[in-house]
């Protein structure tokens, strides 16, 4: 059968992860997630003292950024984790501090520029499926099967919402939605390759769809790829 870049692009928290690992995992496909990319060099930045509250070291992390090593590799339970030079940082890119590094790094061009690089080098030998913002815009233009998932902004809150809940987390939905609104601004508005819905991209949105549907629809769209 033949092998495709799959690139899932899409707000966050519509559940572009979830959907990318289980294409991955029924595909035999290597699941790459982008987010951890940017993340793992916010987590660089704080190690390093390149970031403060206000200010990143740009000249600094411009000289840097070519010794920042980030690879995948797939645990016991057969689970992607990030590595960052060398380190197993799953837990550790995961905290709001981290998240919000990486929000900002994301911004930096030459930051945006070493990671692509990266994420091209992944896809030389197709049979990828890629999540992020700019997958299907800017890393793989001519990937076979491009997704734009979407969602209202208030079921992604919702959804949120429910997730910290389970956790035990104290949160209130008021403030989740204006979190989520104002990713999606960020997103959508930065200069360095805002989110965007690249032209032959398939947009789903997912509000209304069961996770089940959302499996059925994603099938067919792999099948008709690489027939
Ligand atoms: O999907 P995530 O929350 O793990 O992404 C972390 C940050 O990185 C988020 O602010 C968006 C940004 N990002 C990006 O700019 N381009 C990508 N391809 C992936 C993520």
């Amino acid at each position: 059968m033949k092998k495709i870049i799959i690139a899932i692009d899409g707000f966050s928290s519509c559940g572009k992860s979830t959907m990318a690992k289980e294409l991955a995992l029924e595909t035999g496909y290597i699941y790459v997630d982008t987010g951890a990319m940017y993340r793992a060099v916010s987590l660089f930045c704080i190690q390093k003292g390149l970031m403060s509250e206000t200010e990143i070291n740009e000249l600094e992390l411009e000289k840097q950024i070519k010794f920042i090593r980030i690879e995948f590799k797939t645990n016991a339970s057969g689970i992607s984790e990030t590595y960052l030079n060398g380190k197993n940082v799953e837990t550790e890119i995961r905290t709001l501090e981290v998240a919000n590094g990486a929000s900002r790094v994301s911004t930096l061009g030459f930051v945006r520029r070493e990671l692509v690089r990266q994420q091209q080098l992944m896809g030389l030998q197709k049979g990828i499926v890629m999540d992020g913002r700019d997958i299907g815009t800017v890393v793989f233009p001519n990937a076979e099967l491009k997704i734009f998932l979407t969602a209202s902004p208030e079921i992604r809150a919702k959804r949120r919402f429910d997730e910290m809940i389970l956790k035990g987390e104290e949160t209130n939905y008021e403030n989740v939605l204006a979190n989520v609104k104002e990713r999606d601004d960020r997103d959508q508005n930065r200069t360095e390759s805002p989110l965007r819905k690249a032209t032959d991209a398939i947009e789903i949105d997912n509000s209304a769809l069961t996770l089940d549907e959302q499996r059925n629809i994603l099938r067919t769209l792999f099948a008709e790829k690489t027939l």
